[in-house]
């Protein structure tokens, strides 16, 4: 399923989706109460207007016939109601018959107003009619005739004596509006249902958060694996089960890439440590060649062999190196590796620069550091003919480093390649910038492993900038 407005985190998908199932399920409970309230509603009103008809009824029966229409007039109903005499039984236009409770209702108040025998009704009629709905209650008035049911059966117990005649020959007919209840409407209803939702989102965002602590700890772990397999600390294995045993099956997996990438390591310096020796017999036995010109470049050669085994040899000491990181100041460093840069190639010294702030504390392997930024400003030196170097304190606890050059910049095509280890660019692949090929990879290498990065990008206005992201 794919939804454009579901948040992108599944923190936020899990909380909306028990916030909406929680709204539902809340409304279908409100629903239900509703409809309770209504028929409840529904039963107190049947109640009020049975008793206030009984009322009515008995006085109108009470009352002798030639005075029933003054009586009528002066009967205190609520507005809305209306009292009719009719000598035919109500018209059978019927909406619904009022249900039992009404008529139970009627019929208790007939008997619990102590209403006597000779004045009870001799038929019953209760409808509900029409919109809106009005109750309608028709009382048979007790002129001699009995109390009957519309099937013909005595309803209630007549006076001995008196015979049943059916249809009764007056009917006083009470009609009274009623007001549809609609408890959702009342300011508690939509309370409840506001407080019930807020309690609920809250506990919702409570738990979800607490139930994705461990995915986030488990991300952050494998993010610092990812950048120092070396020096990545173990996750702890505590919490709930399923946790440990996510811990253990993380920790496991990453002293097996720790052990992979060791033996890779010892191996490619084993390599090299052993390539020494037979080197050093060749260059012995090349000293006795007679030819003087192949003597010479194959001299040429294995000093080449000899630097790169030299340059694989240190490559393997960075991978497994585990320097302990201290606070240092890293503009006194970048000026350290400059005045040392600027030792070393003094007609190029006037093209180095440092421009940042005097101090600014970061953590760090200072060796390791030192190495990885010497290679980036050689690498400038080298290609470019310049290094500037400019460092900008950011936001979020990192800082910024770039190294400028004067040089021909890499080609876009080979700006992520040059970092692979032995990758040199054919251009410079002649005797004066001769290198191994290693210096990026291993900045790159050590930089990550600091939390950093390395970013190659060719300036506007010619040059290679290199850019050194790293956390103070
Ligand atoms: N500032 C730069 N300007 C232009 N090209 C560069 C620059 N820095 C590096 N390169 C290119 O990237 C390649 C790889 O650089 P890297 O530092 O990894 O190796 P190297 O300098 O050739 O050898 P090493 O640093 O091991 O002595 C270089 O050979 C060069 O072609
Ligand atoms: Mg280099």
């Amino acid at each position: 399923m794919r939804f454009g407005i579901l948040p992108r985190s599944l923190a936020g998908r899990t909380i909306l989706m028990l916030l909406a199932g929680f709204m539902l399920v809340q409304i279908l409970g409100l629903g239900v109460h509703t409809v309770t309230q209504v028929k409840l509603a529904r039963i107190e009103q049947q109640r009020e207007i049975a008793t206030q008809d009984v009322i009515i009824y008995r006085h109108i029966a009470a009352t002798p016939p030639a005075q029933r229409a003054e009586a009528m007039a002066s009967e205190p109903i609520p507005s809305g109601d209306s009292i009719t005499l009719s000598d035919t039984p109500p018209p059978p236009t019927t909406t619904f018959q009022l249900p039992l409770p009404a008529r139970q209702i009627i019929r208790a108040s007939i008997i619990g107003y102590g209403i006597p025998m000779q004045l009870r009704p001799h038929g019953l009629e209760l409808r509900g009619i029409g919109h809106p709905l009005r109750y309608v209650i028709s009382f048979a008035l007790p002129d001699g005739a009995p109390l009957m049911d519309r099937s013909g059966t005595p309803a209630l117990p007549t006076p001995k004596g008196v015979p049943p005649q059916v249809p009764p020959h007056i009917w006083l007919t009470i009609t009274s509006p009623i007001t549809t209840p609609h408890p959702w409407r009342s300011p508690e209803f939509g309370a409840a249902f506001i407080v019930m939702t807020v309690l609920g989102a809250i506990m919702i965002f409570w738990a979800v958060r607490q139930l994705l602590v461990p995915v986030k700890t488990l991300a952050q772990a494998a993010e610092r694996l990812g950048r120092d397999v070396a020096n990545a600390p173990d996750l702890p294995e505590t919490g709930p089960e399923e946790l440990v045993t996510a811990a253990i099956a993380f920790n496991t997996m990453a002293s097996r890439i720790r052990r992979f990438v060791e033996d890779r390591t010892f191996m490619l310096t084993a390599i090299g440590h052993d390539l020494r020796t037979p080197i050093t017999r060749l260059k012995l036995r090349a000293e006795y060649m007679e030819d003087d010109e192949q003597r010479v470049k194959m001299l040429a050669d294995l000093d080449e062999m000899e630097a790169m085994v030299a340059a694989t040899l240190a490559f393997g000491r960075d991978v497994t190196n585990s320097e302990a990181a201290t606070r240092i100041d890293l503009p006194s460093l970048l000026r350290t590796i400059l005045d040392e840069a600027g030792d070393g190639a003094p007609d190029q010294a006037d093209s180095l620069a440092y421009q940042g702030p005097d101090h600014l504390a970061i953590k760090a392997r200072p060796l390791s550091l030192k190495r990885a930024l010497v290679n980036l400003v050689n690498n400038a030196l080298k290609y470019g003919d310049a290094a500037r170097i400019t460092l900008i304190p950011k936001d979020a606890g990192m800082v910024n480093i770039t190294i400028e050059d004067n040089g021909p910049g890499i080609p876009n095509s080979h700006i992520e390649t040059v970092f692979e280890p032995f990758r040199r660019l054919e251009t410079s692949r002649n005797r004066e910038t001769g290198g191994s090929g290693l210096g990026l990879s291993i900045a790159r290498n050590i930089i990550r492993a600091h939390g950093g990065d390395i970013l190659l990008q060719n300036a506007a206005n010619g040059g290679l900038k290199v850019s050194v992201t790293l956390p103070v």
